[in-house]
């Protein structure tokens, strides 16, 4: 097991419908020194590859992205949520379904903030179906920009939105791939790597 594998062994909790908690360490309360070993991990996993820019997506993407984004020295900017139907036009608009809270949302990046010589790393706390991820392809391709990487804390394997990325040939790292969990035991098997 990774570092991070074994603090979601230590720390993660199964609730039932398959939602694994994270939030003593992740997306609530954050360890930032885990934060820095996820930033040191996917320097390692993306070397060789010209980043210039991150995007990630709120809320929980931030801190990870920011982190993250000290060991690339580049900037981040993340996607904001937006309920609002009126949209000005100087923002690049991608709707995400989201399938924990049923709810769709219009996902916005002023234009201001990726230009088409931008070589992207999109960096998220957690996979499921993909939908958050390919709402943030959708804006690096309206911008005529490149994504050249996608770096997940937490993917949930038994999702389609892994298979689906990966299909579209897209170099995306999750470093700790739940494969299976069961809230009656607490048991969590990961995909080895
Ligand atoms: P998708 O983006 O991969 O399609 O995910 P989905 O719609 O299924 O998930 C909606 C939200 O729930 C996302 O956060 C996603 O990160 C989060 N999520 C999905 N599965 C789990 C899980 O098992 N545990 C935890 N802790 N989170 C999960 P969000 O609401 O869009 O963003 P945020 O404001 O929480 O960052
Ligand atoms: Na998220
Ligand atoms: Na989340």
């Amino acid at each position: 097991m990774n570092f991070l594998e074994e603090r979601i062994t230590k720390d993660g909790i199964v609730k039932e419908g398959n939602v694994l908690k994270v939030d003593s360490f992740l997306n609530h309360q954050m360890d930032i020194r885990l934060f820095d070993q996820i930033g040191e991990e996917f320097k390692k996993r993306f070397e060789g590859t010209e980043i210039n820019k991150i995007l990630t997506i709120e809320a929980s993407g931030i801190g990870i992205a920011c982190v993250v984004a000290r060991h690339f020295d580049v900037p981040v900017v993340f996607a904001k949520k937006s309920k609002s139907i009126n949209i000005e036009g100087d923002v690049y608009v991608a709707e995400v379904e989201s399938f924990t809270h049923k709810c769709k949302n219009q996902v916005i990046v002023s234009k201001k903030f990726i230009n088409p010589e931008d070589k992207i790393l999109i960096i998220d706390d957690f996979l499921a179906n993909g939908c958050a991820l390919q709402g943030l392809i959708s804006i690096v391709k309206s911008a005529g920009a490149s994504v050249e990487g996608i770096g997940i804390a937490v993917e949930k394997g038994f999702q389609t939105g892994g298979q689906v990325i990966r299909n579209l040939g897209y170099h995306l790292e999750s470093l700790a791939i739940v494969d299976s969990m069961d809230a009656a035991t607490g048991e969590i098997k990961f995909r080895e790597q």
